[in-house]
């Protein structure tokens, strides 16, 4: 069984950079992603489509395209070994068994002719070295544990003969059944109505309590951070960019990138009054990434610095959880802000004669 949440580094992502080539160049779909995710926790990572969050993710299992993609630094540690320097040899011994990870695209990561019994009980098989009928036993405690009524029965069964949830269901089944440390989920409810969104987000707190795994969730969808996750990563043009917990992004976020997303947030405390608004503009183009702030082009307080330098990720808050990189967190930054108000405010003032 893994460990239970203790607040130690399992898993050390440290200024990670990833490119693809293509036809049209270099696309620098990472450029500088760092966080912790720490034992037995719940870790959202949240950014618009194209942020990077899949890439970073396909990156800590080492399952990136081999004639295109490239990591072309950093470090990724994993119980203080570098992944990195992993061969594929040694990264088959910790995939499936130690890190595993549920796809975007979950439903083509299933084989459609082969039953779902074989599919769970192969890399058990293969990891644990479990005889046929002991990996059998476990894969119908598996289906038990994920609520599937009849197990026995399921086990035999094909995947074009389970509903939506349930091929989800199945999914994490087989992500979970060789009791990993790390199961990175990647937009695991996102095809999913609200119901079964539930249910599947109480599956995985379940599974949580009962194996003791600490888990990645990506995703676009800010309900689902709040509903699951102990700490956010918020994730723009291939670099975190704030980074807390749960309630310093909700309550305190200090990136306008964070606060755009929270506003473009349908809200559950029901004020209905106010509108919805997605965050005008586009991200920047990845071939050619801008040399300040990426955001700078789509941010309503951009300053001059902005433009021309990377603002650095700094501590705000009084806690250790809480970074962002955003020059309004910067004293320096912030005094030549100070002193603008106070000469636009001086012209403001009448006169008095
Ligand atoms: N195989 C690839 N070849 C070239 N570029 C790629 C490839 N895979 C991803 N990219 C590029 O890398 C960037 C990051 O992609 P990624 O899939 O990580 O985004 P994402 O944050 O997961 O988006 P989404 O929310 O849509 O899943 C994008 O610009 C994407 O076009
Ligand atoms: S660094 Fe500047 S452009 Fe970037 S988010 Fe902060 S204020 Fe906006
Ligand atoms: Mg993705």
């Amino acid at each position: 069984m893994s460990a239970r949440y203790t607040g130690e580094p399992l898993l050390e992502v440290s200024d990670l950079h990833v490119s693809f080539s293509t036809y049209g160049g270099h696309v620098q779909a990472v450029r500088g992603a760092s966080f912790t995710l720490n034992q037995g926790e719940t870790l959202a990572i949240v950014g618009e489509s194209g942020s990077g969050k899949s890439v970073t993710a396909r990156s800590i299992m080492k399952l990136l395209p081999k004639d295109t993609a490239k990591i072309t630094s950093g470090s990724i540690k994993y119980k203080n070994q570098e992944l990195i320097h992993h061969s594929e040899k040694q990264m088959r011994k910790i995939r499936g068994s130690e890190l595993t990870m549920i796809f975007q695209d979950a439903m083509t990561a299933l084989n459609p002719t082969i039953n779902i019994g074989e599919q769970l009980m192969e890399g058990i098989r293969h990891h644990q070295k479990l005889s046929r009928s002991d990996a059998r036993k476990k894969a119908i405690q598996m289906l038990k544990l994920i609520g599937m009524k009849d197990p026995e029965v399921r086990l035999k069964q094909h995947l074009h003969e389970f509903s939506g949830g349930m091929r989800q269901r199945v999914m994490i089944a087989i992500a979970a059944i060789g009791n990993p440390s790390i199961l990175i989920a990647d937009e695991p409810t996102t095809a999913l109505d609200v119901t079964i969104q539930a249910q599947i987000l109480d599956l995985f707190k379940m599974l949580q309590q009962e194996i003791g795994v600490s888990i990645i969730i990506i995703t676009h969808d800010l309900g689902v951070v709040a509903n699951l996750a102990k700490r956010v990563c918020v994730m723009y043009a291939g670099k975190i960019v704030e980074s807390g917990t749960v309630r310093d992004i909700f309550y305190d976020p200090k990136h306008p990138y964070t606060e755009g997303l929270l506003a473009s947030m349908p809200r559950i405390d029901g004020d209905k009054g106010s509108p919805l608004t997605s965050i005008p503009g586009t991200p920047p183009d990845l071939f050619a990434p801008p040399e300040g702030c990426a955001f700078a082009v789509r941010c309503p307080h951009a300053m001059e610095v902005c433009r021309s330098y990377e603002p650095p990720n700094v501590q705000v808050g009084g806690f250790d959880s809480h970074y962002a990189a955003c020059w309004l967190n910067d004293e320096r930054a912030k005094s030549v802000l100070r002193q603008k108000e106070n000469s636009h405010r001086k012209e403001l003032e009448p006169v008095v004669m």
